[in-house]
């Protein structure tokens, strides 16, 4: 498989078996460095990371990565940089792309980390925007394989926002890789209906189905229940709005009892607002896989890095 120079903006750019091929090598790269083994991959690249919103998982796996297959990252927080404010976007782009081998962008606009990626002319990795989470999506999935040692014909259900950039990226996700995907949340939350047409496509090719649903019922039947915060970043001001609309769809232990499954995990991309979408007990009763899910950001990030840009 070869997928150098190809950026990683959405996961609608990749077919299923690019996608399978990151999370096997995800799995590689972790039973390497589990085996005290690290690689060099990226020895002598340099890599931009640009950050318009906070992050901890996404940045110190980024850096981690990067570090760990022999290349220097260069943190670029929002007041480090005149991105699309003193300077164009386009301009900044070109600039960073005559000194980094790849970019990693986290921030608002979809828009903006495609123009990146048209204009530097190096590997742009989508870190999070306001549309998507591609990244967030890898680590998932290597965790569900983990702990099902398969993806197709599970059922993943996401309750809470359902138009958000988790929900939009776990759709198109599961959809290519045969899982059966279900959002539950409250009409007013549900995804925009062109993304779902085009996730439908994809649940065809695939066997999958959709399913969205403002009823506790549809989680019955769940191998993995999953839940991300009420308000994302930047949407702050929308919080009390937002409980009241989503405090029925909270992931607590009656919730879980619905899925009438004894194996169902619970998965959560962090961070994570205790007593909103999920409760403590919960979250504690799969704090095990829900860390591992963090740690496997690193593994999968790095796999993306590795297969775009390495000398692997
Ligand atoms: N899940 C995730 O993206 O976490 P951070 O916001 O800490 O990067
Ligand atoms: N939907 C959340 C995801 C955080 C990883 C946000 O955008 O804030």
């Amino acid at each position: 498989m070869n997928l150098k120079g190809r950026s990683f903006l959405t996961l609608k750019d990749f077919s299923p078996v690019e996608i399978e091929y990151l999370l096997d090598l995800s799995a590689e790269l972790k039973q390497k460095k589990k085996n005290g083994i690290l690689g060099s991959s990226l020895k002598g690249k340099n890599i931009a990371l640009i950050f318009e919103k906070p992050s901890t998982r996404t940045r110190c796996a980024f850096t981690i990565g990067c570090i760990d297959e022999g290349g220097h990252p260069e943190y670029l927080g929002k007041d480090d940089i005149q991105l699309g404010h003193k300077e164009s976007i386009e301009d900044t782009a070109r600039v960073l792309g005559r000194m980094f081998d790849g970019i990693e962008f986290r921030g608002f606009k979809q828009e903006t980390v495609e123009k990146l990626a048209k204009y530097s002319g190096v590997p742009v990795w989508n870190g999070l925007t306001d549309s998507y989470h591609p990244t967030q999506i890898l680590a998932d999935f290597l965790t569900l394989k983990e702990q099902f040692g398969r993806l197709k014909g599970l059922k993943l259900v996401y309750t809470g926002d359902g138009r958000n950039n988790m929900a939009n990226s776990l759709m198109i996700g599961s959809t290519k890789l045969g899982i059966n995907f279900t959002i539950l949340a409250p009409k007013s939350l549900w995804p925009e209906e062109t993304l779902v047409e085009i996730c439908k496509g994809y649940a065809q090719t695939s066997g999958s189905k959709i399913t969205i649903s403002d009823s506790l019922e549809a989680v019955e039947g769940a191998d993995a229940v999953y839940t991300d915060v009420w308000c994302s970043m930047g949407e702050e001001h929308l919080a009390a709005e937002r409980i009241e609309q989503l405090k029925p769809y909270q992931v607590n232990k009656e919730l879980i009892a619905k899925t009438k499954k004894a194996e169902t995990v619970f998965l959560h991309c962090l961070p994570a607002v205790k007593g909103n979408e999920v409760t403590e007990e919960v979250f504690e009763q799969f704090a095990n896989v829900i860390f591992d899910e963090a740690e496997n950001r690193m593994h999968t990030i790095k796999a993306v890095m590795v297969a775009t840009l390495g000398n692997y």
